[in-house]
């Protein structure tokens, strides 16, 4: 029977793996547990209560706000400001920094999180999540700022995410090693499940939303093509999956390994996707698991983001099925 540790315990044993760890960063990675409950509670009531449904509101990346958006970002503020470890934070659902109000103590610590992911899919009862990285503060004291939170992935000293669905699992890292962690509603704690997760080196699934493939440049088709077409020695053709919710086709991904593609394309050459709180926080997770992510030209890990909510086309997952993904989208792939 496999030990039965609590994300708390855990947390503590691992502590001590952190050079320089002081009992902070571990009461900051248990109070994001403790937010990711509160939300799921709510998630799990959705539908029962006024909770679902469009707030009629926008955020800044142009995306209709769900009631739940909106909760689990309250949640999560409410939280983690008053921890004591975070100097600054930024959310997808904030249009600008979030500052820790003055009566309350500042930490060493950056929060940027995306508190609900896949909000289209909460009405229709289809896993969503939420994300989360963290990094240390850069300036010297005082309220965190910009240049706190325009770090490039390779800063993150943790990172994770959580999937509100069939189970509710909560998966981070510190840099050694990836955990997951499921939640048993029974007693309200998340238990250890997946100890030191490896991310397959190559997968037979690729997860994208066909539905733009005309958008398309003719390097992607041709991607997309060659996992479709027939082929029996490279384990052609793949399967394609695809939720509509980064986290839960992250989560598939990372576990059974593959490809999840959301590329540019002629209309969002960007693609949707947030490079701070979505894509770096991610290919964090991947890369400590054995993975890779990349923008097709760069790994997403060293950009320098220079806007809060800017955008990067995300093709995240096995090492080897990303590289050949850059193979394609830079022409240097032979057919
Ligand atoms: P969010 O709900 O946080 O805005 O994220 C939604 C994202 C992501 O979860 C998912 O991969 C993507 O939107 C799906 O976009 P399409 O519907 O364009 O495929
Ligand atoms: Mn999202
Ligand atoms: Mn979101």
């Amino acid at each position: 029977m496999q030990r039965i540790v609590t994300i708390e315990r855990f947390i503590i044993e691992k502590e001590h793996e952190i050079p320089g760890a002081t009992g902070e960063f571990s009461k900051l990675l248990t109070d994001i547990a403790l937010a990711a409950k509160i939300v799921w509670r709510e998630v799990s009531k959705a539908g029962l209560v006024d909770i679902i449904g469009s707030t009629g509101k926008v955020n800044v990346s142009g995306d209709v706000v769900q009631k739940l958006d909106e909760f689990a970002n309250e949640i999560f503020i409410n939280v983690m400001q008053k921890g004591g470890h975070l100097c600054v934070m930024a959310s997808e659902e904030s249009k600008g920094l979030i500052e820790i109000p003055d009566e309350l103590a500042k930490g060493k610590y950056v929060l940027v999180f995306d508190p609900l992911d896949g909000s289209s899919n909460i009405d229709v009862n289809v896993s969503i999540g939420s994300i989360f990285g963290i990094f240390r503060r850069v300036t010297q004291s005082g309220k965190g700022t910009e240049e706190d939170v325009l770090q490039p992935g390779r800063n993150l000293v943790a990172a994770g995410y959580v999937v509100y669905g069939s189970s509710t699992i909560l998966v981070y890292t510190t840099g050694n090693g990836v955990h997951g962690f499921t939640l048993d509603p029974s007693i309200g704690e998340f238990l250890l499940s997946h100890e030191n997760i490896r991310i397959p080196k190559k997968g037979d699934i690729y997860s994208v939303n066909e539905g733009y493939y005309e958008r398309w440049d003719e390097n992607m088709k041709k991607f997309i093509n060659y996992l479709k077409a027939e082929d029996k020695a490279t384990g052609r053709p793949y399967k394609l999956r695809y939720v509509g919710t980064l986290v839960a086709d992250f989560h598939r991904t990372l576990l059974y390994g593959g490809i999840f593609m959301y590329p540019g394309d002629s209309k969002n050459p960007e693609g949707k996707l947030r490079l701070i709180y979505e894509a770096a926080p991610l290919a964090y997770v991947v890369e400590k698991a054995g993975g890779r992510a990349s923008n097709g030209f760069q790994n997403i890990l060293d950009i320098k983001p220079t806007s809060l909510h800017q955008r990067t086309p995300l093709f995240i997952g096995s090492e080897e099925d990303v590289k050949l993904a850059e193979k394609f989208l830079q022409g240097k792939a032979e057919d």
